[in-house]
């Protein structure tokens, strides 16, 4: 339940420039291994101005409220990827979710990614979600050296095949909202996808046929439903069922 704060205006600023804060409820899954058998859910009211963002909150819950509150955030602006969470069931990150585009009169819901290993509160253990895109090889394979002093040319067309894939920040917010992940501990999961797609699609690489043959396996490509959830997950607006497609699709017919 939200409650209405208005905060006192400068003696010179009008009664319409008065700068109106909210109370907002925040139902967080708390889970601390070595005290609860069980993540058990809490609730904190917190003193918010619209264009704060849901990471503010959770930093004022953990700086003033409770100091053991843990999750990860580095860059605070959309481009680390440590804060994916849920909130109000949906991937998304704490950095750039707005409370202005939240509904404030109920409590918002924030709760860890699914599918990995919950370590402690909104802490997941990302091991096996790095260890998909160690697998599929991210990173350009060359056969040749370019001409000494020369870079590797790449025409603006051959680039704009993988530029949407080339956005990725590796956050999880897509393999985490898959429900094939979620039941499968052993598909590689749509950002381990994206990430292949990345350089299977790079005129300058040699190795997509490699990275084809892995993605070819009965836990790759395959393994995907075509639910989108990815798609609606990513923060950075990649078309990830589209890349997921067009990789089944090379895996078929070839690049
Ligand atoms: S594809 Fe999007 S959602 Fe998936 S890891 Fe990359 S940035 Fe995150
Ligand atoms: S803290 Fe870096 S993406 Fe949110």
């Amino acid at each position: 339940m939200s409650t209405l704060v208005a905060t006192e205006a400068p003696a010179e600023a009008t009664a319409s420039e008065a700068i109106q804060s909210y109370i907002v409820t925040f139902n967080i899954r708390r889970f601390d291994p070595e005290v609860d058998a069980e993540p058990r859910w809490v609730d904190y009211d917190v003193e918010l101005y619209p264009t704060d963002r849901v990471l503010d909150a959770l930093h004022k819950i953990k700086w003033e409220v409770d100091g053991s509150l843990s999750f990860r955030r580095s860059c605070a602006h959309g481009i680390c990827g440590s804060d994916a969470m849920r909130i109000n069931g949906r991937n998304r990150l704490a950095c750039k979710t707005l409370i202005k585009d939240l509904d404030i009169s109920k409590p918002i819901y924030v709760e860890a990614i699914k599918g990995l290993p919950l370590e402690k509160d909104l802490i997941v253990d990302m091991e096996p979600f790095f260890a998909s895109y160690r697998e599929v090889q991210p990173f350009l394979q060359a056969k040749s050296a370019p001409e000494p002093g020369k870079e590797r040319v790449q025409s603006i067309a051959d680039r704009a095949i993988f530029d949407d894939t080339t956005k990725c920040i590796l956050c999880a917010a897509c393999t985490s909202s898959c429900p094939v992940f979620w039941t499968d501990g052993q598909y590689f999961g749509p950002a381990a996808i994206v990430n292949a797609h990345r350089f299977i699609f790079d005129s300058r690489d040699d190795a997509g046929d490699v990275r084809l043959d892995i993605l070819n396996d009965k836990e790759g490509v395959w393994r995907c439903r075509t639910t989108f959830n990815c798609t609606e997950a990513c923060p950075r607006g990649i078309e990830v069922t589209k890349a997921i497609a067009e990789v089944k699709q090379a895996v078929l017919r070839g690049r």
